[in-house]
């Protein structure tokens, strides 16, 4: 009896904390506000203003998770993810109404800050998983498809933001800091070309071990502002690196597959980096055979891929593709601070990739979901009717493949900073 009520009051105390934290929006920060801040280093600062906003931030995406589907919350993998997230806004919420504020509360609160991150490592993949076990017990139709659609976008970029204000404050305060030139995650001088490179060479390592094979890369930059002189940005390089990462694989899978695997010579991949007013642009392209236009609106859905089913057994290698995560979790990235990623496609000849990020750090804010009226009618309003029509042109999108997803292999899911 005494612990039924126990539980009731905690679930009461919670829904009640929740309803307070997720009335208050959360507050974006531009690129140039972490790097002022971190130039500043004021821990005491820093644990004052998260010990508000990560409730703010979990607070409004736990109301967008209760508002999900019954049948999907009810999957074994989202009752886990939610737990999780309830855990952590209560370890958070401890450190609300400390007043006094020294050395050792601030040490705690770094340390439930690290503790938090580890126990969402593997959210991206679990959440995925619940779509999954949702797919399989029950039918999805094309409402239910679009509400889970705009939830994982708002989900993923929520954590997106949450994990940068986490990663900042153990990198500036937990005595995580290796690279001297960085400002928490951040580094003021990214070299947008050794990057692409990077990224480039870690994908055609996995491409080799795929195809035996891979095309080369070709890289130009157009410096409009300072010309001959290196493109850099100030940007979180683990995100842009994940972005260009996703992109290479595909291009490369395409062209290997477009020409086929026995091929001598593959046109390269072309990158051209460009500094712009506004824009830092990075254009990939690839003579993999294209998209169709048919083909065209489904690159972006979680789960739609055209590769093979990853192996489960086989958890040592990482697979070029087959999840269907890495285009929509890369526009993620490149959203995260208001750039964009876009895809054009010639069928029968190859793809442009356009990853567009904002080069004026002023500029570079936080996109964050915001839990509201608005949001909450995505959840429960049917999907827009159709205000054209075209003979022929009302064929439903072919339907994305359903891919199972193990936490253990590594892949677009990889935890990154
Ligand atoms: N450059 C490209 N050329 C041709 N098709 C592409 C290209 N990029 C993406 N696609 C198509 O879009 C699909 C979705 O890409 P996405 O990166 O999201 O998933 P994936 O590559 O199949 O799997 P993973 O999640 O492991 O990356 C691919 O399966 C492929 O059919
Ligand atoms: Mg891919």
């Amino acid at each position: 009896m005494r612990l039924t009520a126990l539980t009731a009051s905690n679930v009461r105390n919670l829904s009640r904390m929740l309803d307070h934290y997720s009335h208050f929006n959360p507050s974006p920060l531009s690129v140039k506000q972490f790097i002022d801040f971190g130039r500043s280093a004021n821990e005491v600062r820093s644990f004052e203003f998260l010990r508000k906003e990560i409730p703010v931030r979990l607070a409004n995406i736990m109301q967008e998770i209760n508002l999900l589907p019954q049948n999907l919350l009810r999957m074994p993998s989202v009752h886990l993810v939610h737990n999780w997230y309830v855990k952590s806004f209560k370890e958070i919420l401890e450190f609300e109404d400390i007043k006094s504020v020294d050395n050792r509360k601030l040490n705690e609160f770094c340390e439930a800050l690290i503790k938090i991150r580890n126990r969402h490592a593997d959210v991206v993949p679990t959440m995925a998983k619940g779509v999954i076990e949702l797919r399989e017990s029950h039918p999805v139709d094309q409402t239910i498809e679009h509400r889970i659609h705009y939830f994982l976008d708002r989900f993923y970029m929520s954590r997106i933001g949450i994990r940068m204000l986490i990663n900042q404050h153990t990198l500036l305060f937990g005595g995580q800091m290796n690279n001297t030139r960085h400002i928490g995650c951040i580094d003021p001088n990214c070299d947008v070309q050794s990057v692409v490179r990077d990224a480039y060479e870690n994908a055609k390592f996995l491409c080799d071990q795929y195809y035996l094979a891979s095309p080369d890369l070709e890289v130009k930059e157009h410096n409009n502002l300072e010309p001959g002189i290196p493109i850099q940005i100030v940007y979180v390089p683990s995100h842009l690196y994940h972005t260009l990462f996703e992109l290479f694989k595909n291009a490369m899978r395409a062209v290997v597959e477009h020409h086929g695997a026995a091929a001598r010579d593959y046109p390269p991949v072309q990158v051209l980096v460009i500094r712009g007013k506004e824009d830092v642009t990075i254009k990939i392209s690839d003579r993999g055979g294209g998209v169709t236009r048919s083909d065209m609106k489904n690159l972006f859905h979680y789960m739609y891929s055209t590769a093979p089913q990853p192996s489960l057994s086989d958890t040592d290698s990482a697979p070029l593709a087959g999840y269907g995560y890495g285009l929509p979790l890369s526009r993620l990235y490149a959203r995260y601070l208001l750039g964009d990623l876009t895809l054009t496609s010639c069928e029968g000849y190859g793809t442009d990739a356009y990853v567009f990020l904002k080069a004026i750090s002023e500029e570079a804010n936080e996109m964050l979901p915001v839990f509201n009226h608005s949001s909450t009618r995505q959840y429960s309003s049917p999907l827009p009717t159709r205000d054209w029509v075209s003979f022929g042109g009302g064929s439903a999108s072919s339907p994305a493949r359903v891919r199972h997803l193990s936490t253990k292999v590594p892949g677009p899911f990889d935890s990154i900073n």
